[in-house]
C-alpha cells in the first residue's frame, strides 16, 4: 500500500474518498498529530485498514468494506455469474474484519445482492463492474445525506446554549460526512446556536481525545475534553443536557452497542436525570438481532490497554479484558435518532415501523 501525505483542505476531513482508481483512507491511527491518507488498491488492504483502525467508525467501515470489494473486481474478465462468486468470496473475507458493526455486513450485503442481479440479468463484465462501483459511490453519498438528516432530527431535541456530552468518536471521520450523534452538533453551528460539548477521551484507543476534539476543534466548536471517569462529576455540576452518542448496532429490542464505556454513561445520565440519545442511520438498525445479549462484542489486542500508544502502562504478564463495545439496555435510552426521525420505546415495535414505511 501506498501513503501519501496531504493538508486537509477547507471542506473539513473526509475519512474516506475514492480517487479514480483507487480508495483512500485517511489514517486515523495517525490522528491528531498527523493528516496522512493511505492509497489502497487491494481488498487485503481495506481489510487491514478496517481490522487496524485506519479507518473505523460504523457506517466508514461499511463504505470502505463496499470499495474493498470492488477493488477485486475491477480488473477482472471473467463472465457476470463468475464476477458474482468473487464478491461473495469477497464479501465473505471482507466480514471477517470485525464483528460488531452491522453497518459493515449491510454494506457487504448490498453489494453481493447487486451482484448476483447483474449475473441473473444480461449485463456483461464491464457494466457489472461499472454498477459495482455506482454501488459503492451511492453507499457513501446515502451516508452524508443520512446524517445530515439525522442532525436535524437531532436539533429539535436541542436547545441553544445547552451540555453535551458524547463518547468515542461518532462524527465526520466515522462517516462519509457530518457523522451520526455529531451532525446535530454542526448544523446547530451553522445556525449561530452556542452548545458546549464535553468529549470523553475514550480509553483504550482514545476515539475521544484524538477523533471527536480535533474534528470539533476543526469547526470552531466549543469542545472540552474530559477523561472517561470524570463524566459522572461533570453531570453533577449540572453542566450536561443531554448525553448523545452513535452505535454500532442497534438490536430488535433496541439495546445498543456502542464503544466500551457508553453503558457506564447511559446509566450516569438516569441517575442525572439527564437524556440519553443515540442517533444512528437505519443500516446500523439489526432487526436479526432479537436483543443485545446477540450482538457479537469484539475483544482486541491486550496492548490496547497495557502499552497504548507506545508507553507500557502495566506489569507484564497482567491479565487484561479489552472489549472495544458495550450494550446499553434499551432501558436506559431515551430515544433513537434516525434519518427517518426520533423513535422512542417501546422499541421493539416502533423501530420494526421505521422499516414498514
Ligand atoms: O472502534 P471504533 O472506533 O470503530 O468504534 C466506533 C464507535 O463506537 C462509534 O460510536 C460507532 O461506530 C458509531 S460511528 C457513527
Amino acid at each position: 500500500m501506498t501513503i501519501s501525505s496531504s493538508r486537509h483542505d477547507d471542506h473539513g476531513l473526509q475519512s474516506v474518498r475514492w480517487a479514480g482508481d483507487r480508495l483512500e483512507l485517511l489514517d486515523q491511527r495517525l490522528l491528531p498529530e498527523e493528516i496522512r491518507y493511505l492509497e489502497l488498491t487491494t481488498p487485503e488492504q481495506v481489510w487491514e485498514a478496517i481490522r487496524e483502525l485506519a479507518v473505523r467508525g460504523a457506517p466508514a467501515i461499511g463504505i470502505a468494506a463496499a470499495y474493498g470489494i470492488y477493488l477485486g473486481i475491477r480488473d477482472r474478465e471473467e463472465d457476470p455469474a463468475r464476477l458474482a462468486q468473487e464478491v461473495r468470496r469477497i464479501g465473505d473475507y471482507m466480514a471477517t474484519s470485525r464483528p460488531t458493526a452491522v453497518n459493515l455486513f449491510w454494506a457487504i450485503d448490498r453489494m453481493v445482492r447487486l451482484a448476483d442481479n447483474l449475473a441473473a440479468s444480461s449485463a456483461d463484465a464491464e457494466a457489472f463492474r461499472s454498477a459495482l462501483l455506482e454501488e459503492a459511490h451511492k453507499i457513501f453519498q446515502e451516508d452524508e445525506e443520512t446524517n445530515r438528516l439525522i442532525g436535524e432530527h437531532a436539533l429539535t431535541l436541542l436547545q441553544d446554549n445547552m451540555g453535551i456530552l458524547t463518547h468515542c468518536n461518532a462524527g465526520g471521520l466515522a462517516t462519509a460526512k457530518y457523522g451520526t450523534a455529531l451532525a446535530p452538533l454542526y448544523l446547530a453551528k451553522e445556525r449561530g446556536w452556542n452548545l458546549k460539548v464535553y468529549a470523553d477521551e475514550t480509553r483504550p484507543v482514545l476515539q475521544g481525545a484524538r477523533l471527536t476534539a480535533f474534528e470539533l476543534m476543526q469547526a470552531g466548536i466549543d469542545v472540552t475534553l474530559i477523561t472517561d471517569n470524570m463524566a459522572g462529576y461533570v453531570m453533577s455540576k449540572g453542566w450536561v443536557q443531554a448525553v448523545i452518542v452513535g452505535t454500532d448496532r442497534v438490536a430488535a429490542n433496541g439495546d445498543v452497542a456502542n464503544k466500551i464505556g457508553t453503558y457506564s454513561l447511559a446509566v450516569l445520565a438516569r441517575a442525572h436525570g439527564i437524556p440519553f440519545y443515540v442517533a444512528c442511520p437505519l443500516s446500523t438498525i439489526d432487526l436479526n438481532t432479537p436483543d443485545g445479549s446477540h450482538i457479537p462484542i469484539e475483544e482486541r489486542p491486550e496492548q490496547e490497554v497495557t502499552e497504548g500508544f507506545g508507553k507500557r502502562t502495566a506489569p507484564q504478564g497482567v491479565k487484561v479484558f479489552n472489549p472495544a463495545f458495550d450494550v446499553t439496555p434499551h432501558e436506559y435510552v431515551t430515544a433513537i435518532i434516525t434519518e427517518k426521525g426520533i423513535v422512542k420505546a417501546p422499541y421493539e415495535e416502533n423501530l420494526r415501523k421505521l422499516f414498514e414505511s
